[in-house]
């Protein structure tokens, strides 16, 4: 498993959502040889979000392609009869939602007794003590800064205090804080300020490159680095 162990530092998580999707496992190898720490990969059921995209099928044919973390979120309920798939599939991370079933606890320990690593993602309209006693069963908390179902969204400001809110309740746990949904290099510095080290980004990467140009997903990297890393 490519995860090489926690630390705070910025770290960005392009999104292949906003990739080609006929053209999936050389887009991943383009943003990892351009800088990408992580690739993420959202997973839509149709019912906990209003889209559909992709399942550990999928997952599995990219696994090769990407030497470093697969980080995957699930937008699925109930999350539980797919997690063994997924972490079959090659996923390093698998991120529940908090809402979507009854069972947060249980869903963690599964996951980490099928070797990833356990995230749990909140919706914006989802306070952060509903983590607070899971804590100790989590890597990470991935908050939602868009109504998650798309990307190329409007960041949602009001998220801020939520991530430092966070970062006081995990104190020296090593628990990533995760920011997904409109992260750009004007919204980065603001959400490394109040604690976060991974920064998912999908239409912010993607926007005017290819795998014939990917020069310009290093830039575009970069830019959303340097612009998280001059807040610290
Ligand atoms: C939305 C997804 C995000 C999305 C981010 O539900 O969870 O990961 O792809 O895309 P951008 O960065 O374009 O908002
Ligand atoms: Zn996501």
């Amino acid at each position: 498993m490519p995860y090489a162990g926690f630390n705070r530092s910025i770290k960005i998580a392009p999104s292949i959502l906003a990739a080609d999707f006929a053209d999936f496992g050389r887009e991943c190898e383009a943003v990892e040889a351009e800088g990408a720490d992580w690739v993420h990969v959202d997973v839509m059921d149709g019912h906990f979000v209003p889209n559909i995209t992709f399942g550990p099928q999928m997952c599995a044919a990219i696994r090769p392609h990407i030497t470093g973390v697969i980080d995957v979120h699930l937008m699925i309920a109930p999350a539980d009869p797919y997690l063994e798939a997924f972490a079959k599939a090659g996923a390093d991370i698998l991120t529940v939602h908090a809402e979507a079933g009854p069972h947060l606890d249980r869903s963690l320990q599964y996951i980490r007794a099928l070797g990833p690593r356990a995230g749990v993602a909140l919706n914006p309209s989802t306070p952060p003590e509903v983590i607070e006693y899971v804590l100790d069963r989590i890597d990470l908390v991935c908050v939602m800064t868009v109504n998650p179902g798309f990307g190329g969204q409007s960041f949602i400001d009001s998220q801020l205090p939520k991530i430092a809110r966070l970062r006081e309740m995990i104190g020296e746990r090593d628990i990533h804080i995760e920011i997904d949904g409109g992260v750009t290099s004007d919204t980065a510095g603001n959400c490394a300020s109040m604690g976060a080290d991974v920064l998912v980004a999908g239409s912010a990467v993607f926007k005017g490159g290819s795998v014939a140009k990917p020069a310009i997903y290093g830039a575009n990297i970069k830019a959303i680095r340097a612009a998280a890393e001059a807040a610290l």
